[in-house]
């Protein structure tokens, strides 16, 4: 990996943070190339990282042993057909991190003998504190298998799907679970407000017990279960809470919204991955 080129194409959130996370892990920042078409944004990426920023897709996508598209998914299609020729005699991995698009597609605009392996990151990343999903069919091997997986773990976990279908699923869970997490963060929040605490007080103790909570499931041995027993003591504020979660049916709606989720990301990847 130390002596292989990257090119990042497209040098926005993502691909910063995916940059910051391999120079971090000793990738050499002088083989690391991002082609980027806002200039004050390639002065800010050479700046930070001490890597080359290139105005010209093609001319990163040429020189790339791995080539990243970080790009919107909308511009992605113009953007991977007009790439496609560069391509052809260096034949590098390729890594798509694009919601939405759909293997099948990436293979059909990038060509099809090019290793095509299929990333969904999510937000946390930026922090390296992110949770992504991969998938790639049997065509791309275990060495391109671990160099994937090796960029994307700079910025957190990294997950193999099985099947493509199951991206959707995982994008109802991670890609838009942290504005679950929010969404639960900020109604404690005002609750709370309303029980008379201050703002402040409020908002700092909702966020350090989310994160004492997310820190306990990850390290215990105990199952999620296990964990809200041991806390939930007979007869007292807790089981009064849980109770009431119950009684209004949390599981069922987690459930519906997840699933809306999961359903729209299909509709999404049908919208975007048509010629
Ligand atoms: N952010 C997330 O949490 C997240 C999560 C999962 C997946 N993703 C995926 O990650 C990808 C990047 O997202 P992002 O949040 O990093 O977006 P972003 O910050 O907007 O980055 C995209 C970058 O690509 C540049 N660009 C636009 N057209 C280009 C072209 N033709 N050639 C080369 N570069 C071009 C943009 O420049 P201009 O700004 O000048 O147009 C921008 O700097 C998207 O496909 C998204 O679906 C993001």
């Amino acid at each position: 990996m130390n002596t292989k080129t990257l090119a990042f194409i497209g040098g926005g959130n993502m691909a910063s943070a995916l940059i910051n996370g391999l120079i971090e892990d000793g990738i050499p920042p002088q083989n690391i190339l991002v082609a980027e078409p806002d200039e004050k944004r390639r002065e800010q990426l050479a700046t930070r990282f001490g890597i080359r920023a290139v105005d010209d897709n093609n001319e990163a996508a040429t020189q790339a042993d791995i080539l990243i598209l970080a790009v919107k998914p909308q511009v992605l299609k113009d953007v991977a057909t007009t790439l496609a020729p560069a391509l052809i005699q260096k034949k590098p991995l390729c890594l798509s991190i694009a919601a939405g698009i759909r293997h099948t597609s990436l293979q059909r605009w990038l060509g099809e003998d090019i290793p095509v392996v299929r990333v969904m990151p999510n937000t946390p990343a930026m922090l390296k504190a992110g949770a992504s999903g991969l998938y790639a069919p049997n065509s791309v091997n275990e060495t391109q298998r671990s160099e994937a997986e090796h960029i994307v773990r700079a910025t957190g976990i990294a997950v193999w799907l099985d099947n493509e279908n199951q991206m959707d699923a995982l994008t109802a869970v991670s890609g838009s679970g942290p504005a679950y997490f929010f969404l639960f963060m900020e109604a404690m929040e005002n609750s709370a407000r309303k029980l008379g605490l201050p703002e402040k007080t409020a908002h700092l103790l909702v966020l350090q017990t989310a994160l004492g909570a997310a820190r306990m499931a990850m390290e215990s041995t105990n199952d999620l279960e296990e964990l809200r027993n041991s806390v939930t003591s007979p007869g007292g504020t807790t089981e009064k809470a849980l109770a009431t979660f119950q009684e209004h049916e949390l599981d069922q709606l987690v459930e519906k919204a997840m699933t809306a989720a999961r359903d729209r990301s299909i509709a999404l990847s049908e919208s975007l991955g048509t010629d």
